[in-house]
């Protein structure tokens, strides 16, 4: 079949330590690529690493700490080398009404969601730019493209986040770095607080079911540039 073979080439995956970024970090390295995880949780990361072996590296990371995301890149620039494809996955969500969402919890999502996606992008572009298969995928979300009570903000950034994609799909076009849209509907994971486990098919999708569909949307030939995928579970209430 004519896909992109994912051997060796260098793919970031961020918020890689839990959930869906889990799953799809360990299928990338199974495919053969060498991934840099980004999350907080060091030890995470480092079980993680310590049980793949060679070809995955973590680097612990607040994304939200701005500053510090250009000396995150460069480490793992550093072992893995230039970046050919970024899969900003990381997000945080809640779901309570909305006046009782406190300023630093908006604030969180805001800047994990939103602005560290549009900051890491920038710093990785201009090793994308020099990738013959380059790709972005940004994880939005259903609520990206619907509205969803007690997630306003969220469902805001959300929003936000299709916006920047399809916005820098076009933009980037001529340096043929291809931008995608991945958004999951309701998916078993830590995700609000929630434990693995808490919820079942059919009424949610599992982590390694949006890392399956990630991987199909990465690995097309380099033309074919599936712009926006939304999956949900088949149960799923709307
Ligand atoms: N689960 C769902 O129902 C669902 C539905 C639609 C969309 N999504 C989206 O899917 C993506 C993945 O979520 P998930 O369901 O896999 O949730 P999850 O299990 O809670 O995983 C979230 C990941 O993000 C990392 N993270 C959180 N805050 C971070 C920060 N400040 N800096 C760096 N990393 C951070 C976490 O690791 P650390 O805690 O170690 O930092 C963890 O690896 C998110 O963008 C979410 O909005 C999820």
């Amino acid at each position: 079949m004519n896909r992109i073979d994912l051997k060796d080439l260098h793919i970031v995956v961020t918020g890689a330590s839990r959930g869906i970024g889990k799953s799809l970090a360990e299928l990338l390295h199974r495919e053969g690529a060498k991934v840099s995880l980004m999350a907080r949780n060091e030890a995470d990361l480092t079980a993680m690493t310590e049980r793949a072996g060679r070809g995955m590296i973590g680097h612990a990371v607040d994304l939200t700490d701005l500053e510090g995301l250009g000396a995150a890149l460069d480490m793992v620039r550093g072992e893995h080398g230039p970046v050919d494809m970024l899969i900003n996955n990381a997000g945080i969500g809640f779901y309570k009404p909305f006046d009782e969402y406190s300023t630093a919890e908006n604030q969180r999502m805001v800047d994990l969601n939103v602005t560290a996606i549009a900051e890491l992008t920038k710093l990785a572009l201009p090793d994308l730019k020099r990738s013959s298969v380059a790709t972005v995928v940004n994880v939005a979300s259903d609520i990206g493209r619907r509205p969803m009570p007690n997630m306003a903000l969220y469902s805001a950034t959300k929003h936000a986040v299709a916006g920047l994609t399809t916005s820098l799909s076009m933009e980037l076009q001529p340096f043929d770095v291809r931008v995608l849209l991945l958004n999951p509907g309701l998916t078993d994971s830590y995700f609000g607080g929630r434990s693995l486990g808490d919820l079942k098919p059919p009424y949610a999708l599992l982590p390694e079911d949006v890392a399956d569909i990630a991987l199909f949307m990465i690995t097309r030939p380099h033309h074919v540039s599936i712009g926006e995928v939304t999956v949900n579970p088949m149960q799923q209430k709307k």
